[in-house]
């Protein structure tokens, strides 16, 4: 389904440079101590975190409604041979599997609260007995720095707003984290906000 976002989204990918292909390295960090299981990438743009997860031994979907960065995340797991299940989908309207899946990324998606509130519903209905929930992005505080990110605070993340998103999980890690980033000639600090929480086995 044509929509302005997704639109919006096809073009910001095609003018992106290959450095985003690179996994997070704070999605590494939070993850190499999990078994690797069944994950769930929602939002995964050109699938540098899926195609990471999946070379070491994780059974991935990655959705995204942006038909440009999907083709971009495909040509990539051909040439590391590596197979994940990529969807083209819009999380707005997207469902899930129920109790399908040992880890669910929400990386970098800045949906107004509203929606992003109802995602990290159906994320937590997806997880298994035991499954961890990992929301990574840019934190309300980045806002007017020159960091960059979203300049629109309404789709902004906060730690107490995320936490609260994440009813009858437990939440083992919720923390600013500041990393430095080049701008134009200038290097500047992001926050970025890190929420990882677990299901009740
Ligand atoms: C900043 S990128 C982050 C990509 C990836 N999580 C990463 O860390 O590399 C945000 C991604 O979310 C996708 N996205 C935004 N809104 C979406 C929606 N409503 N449905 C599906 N994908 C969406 C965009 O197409 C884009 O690929």
């Amino acid at each position: 389904m044509p929509s302005v976002e997704r639109e919006d989204w096809d073009r910001r990918w095609r003018e992106r440079g290959l450095h985003f292909d690179e996994v997070n390295r704070l999605l590494a960090a939070e993850t190499e101590a999990l078994h690797p299981g069944r994950a769930l990438d929602l939002g995964c743009g050109a699938g540098r975190n899926a195609i990471w997860l999946a070379e070491r031994g994780w059974q991935v979907t990655g959705v995204d409604f942006s038909r440009f960065a999907l083709t971009r995340a495909r040509r990539l797991a051909r040439a590391r041979h590596i197979a994940v299940e990529w969807v083209e989908a819009d999380l707005r309207t997207y469902a899930p599997p129920l109790a399908s899946f040992d880890l669910v990324l929400h990386l970098y998606l800045h949906l107004p609260a509203g929606e992003r509130r109802s995602l990290l519903g159906k994320a937590i209905a997806a997880l298994r007995p035991g499954g961890t929930v990992l929301v990574i992005g840019h934190d309300l505080a980045n806002l007017g720095t020159g960091a960059p990110g979203p300049s629109d605070p309404a789709v902004l993340y906060t730690l107490e707003a995320i936490v609260a998103e994440l009813p009858g999980l437990e939440i083992e890690r919720a923390e600013c984290v500041s990393r430095p980033s080049v701008r134009g000639d200038d290097e500047v600090e992001v926050v970025d906000t890190v929420v990882r929480a677990r299901a009740p086995e």
